[in-house]
């Protein structure tokens, strides 16, 4: 999709530029192939990529890269600065003992217990959809199912849904750094007081069980912790099934022998949201790391102290690992993708993510046979975020029930 714009001193592609938007693989190809380990300017500051498959996989699980933003300062300084109560910010012993407590009530019978409920969810929206002309699937459909399944599993009020989504959309786009912090404040006070709330009033929701755990006597979360486990949970789950099902949509609309095949054989459905993980990565680049010391990669030293962001949507679409890997193929053996990262941060949501995905594309799928797409696929937008992969809008034309 059009010609990618190339530094003058390298003749490798610019990152999060121009093109790069619409359509990154060409430029996480001519990485993969010329500089698989790339230094580069991202919002924050200089970072580096990886992205080949085998040295991403390898760094999910090299304890030089940590998550501890603190290595990014002079030793001197470290133990002065404050370091952040986010589990996906942290480095074991702290993210071991916070991960082991929210595992806790996040467990794998909970999640497949969902699913009626996630259908339930699919089919009411779906009967709100207009009857006929062009419809956003991203705005209507594919936002709206996991916000009120994440809403509704920690127990967050209905009212207060849309605040939530305000807030979460700032803190991941490459919006304005106060703006940032503000809705991240706002999120954090929010959660703060609902947690208050259901300490008196305990549900049958996370927020209540974490609430119980923080009040446990042995192994505790503090209020700090709670309430980023909340906000992270929240923003896990604003952000990332939204563009599994948009980018899946996206991809079966534009590839009609993959939707048929799709359609003919409900079968297929497990393991085609595994090809869609892989194919475009909802998270196209994982939360970044931070080198301890030099690490040498593929050849290169990343200095110590280094920002460090590993490839998901680039080793995804690694040819070593996957054959035709440009190919959307719902038939292949997909796993093995690192879609949900890797290691001691794996995604802690995938068994739902997962369920969701699969659930709100047989529910639409079933109700419309005859949608299509409203739009050329190259005059779509997508979210201008280092992190996410995903569709600002998605017009379709339903086509009647
Ligand atoms: C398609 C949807 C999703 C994708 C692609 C995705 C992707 C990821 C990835 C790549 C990581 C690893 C981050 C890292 O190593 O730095 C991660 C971690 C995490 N995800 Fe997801 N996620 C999805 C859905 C969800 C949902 C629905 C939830 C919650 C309900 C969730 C909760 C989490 C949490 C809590 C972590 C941090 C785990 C830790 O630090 O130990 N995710 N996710």
């Amino acid at each position: 999709m059009g010609a990618m714009t190339e530094t003058a001193t390298t003749g490798t592609p610019e990152l999060f530029d121009g093109e790069f938007w619409n359509d990154p693989y060409p430029a996480y190809a001519a990485l993969r192939d010329a500089a698989p380990v790339r230094r580069i300017d991202i919002p924050g500051g200089p970072a580096w990529i990886v992205t080949r498959y085998d040295d991403v996989r390898a760094a999910f699980t090299d304890p030089r890269l940590a998550k501890d933003w603190r290595w990014t300062l002079p030793p001197e300084q470290r133990a002065d600065a404050p370091a952040t109560p986010m589990m996906i910010l942290m480095d074991p012993p702290d993210h071991t003992r916070l991960r082991k407590l929210v595992s806790r009530p996040f467990t794998a019978r909970r999640m497949a217990e969902l699913r009626p409920r996630v259908e339930e969810i699919a089919a009411d929206l779906l009967a709100d959809l207009p009857a006929d002309g062009t419809v956003d699937l991203m705005a209507h459909y594919a936002f709206l199912l996991p916000v009120r399944v994440i809403c509704e599993l920690l127990g967050v009020p209905a009212e207060d849904r849309d605040e939530f989504s305000a807030w979460s959309a700032t803190m991941v786009d490459d919006a304005p750094q106060d703006a940032k912090t503000a809705a991240s404040q706002k999120m954090s006070a929010y959660l703060g007081e609902l947690a208050g709330r259901k300490a008196a009033h305990p549900g049958d929701d996370l927020l209540s069980a974490l609430v119980a755990v923080s009040e446990d006597d042995g192994d505790r979360l503090s209020g700090e912790e709670l309430v980023a486990m909340g906000v992270l949970l929240l923003i896990a789950g604003h952000e990332t099934t939204v563009n599994l099902i948009g980018n899946a949509l996206l991809g079966l609309l534009t590839h009609p022998d993959q939707l048929e095949l799709l359609r003919n054989d409900p079968d297929l459905g497990k393991g085609a949201v595994e090809e869609f993980l892989r194919w475009d990565s909802p998270v196209g680049n994982a939360p970044v790391r931070f080198t301890t010391e030099d690490v040498e990669i593929a050849g290169t030293t990343i200095p110590g102290g280094s920002v460090v962001m590993l490839g998901l949507g680039a080793a995804n679409r690694d040819p070593a690992r996957f054959p035709h890997a440009d190919r959307l193929d719902v038939t292949r053996d997909a796993s093995g993708h690192v879609a949900f990262g890797h290691g001691l941060h794996f995604c802690l949501g995938a068994q739902l993510a997962r369920i969701e995905g699969d659930v709100a594309l047989r529910a639409l799928l079933d109700r419309y046979p005859s949608l299509t797409l409203a739009a050329d696929p190259d005059d779509l937008v997508y979210r201008h975020s280092t992190l996410i992969r995903g569709l600002r809008e998605l017009p379709v034309t339903l086509g009647g029930v």
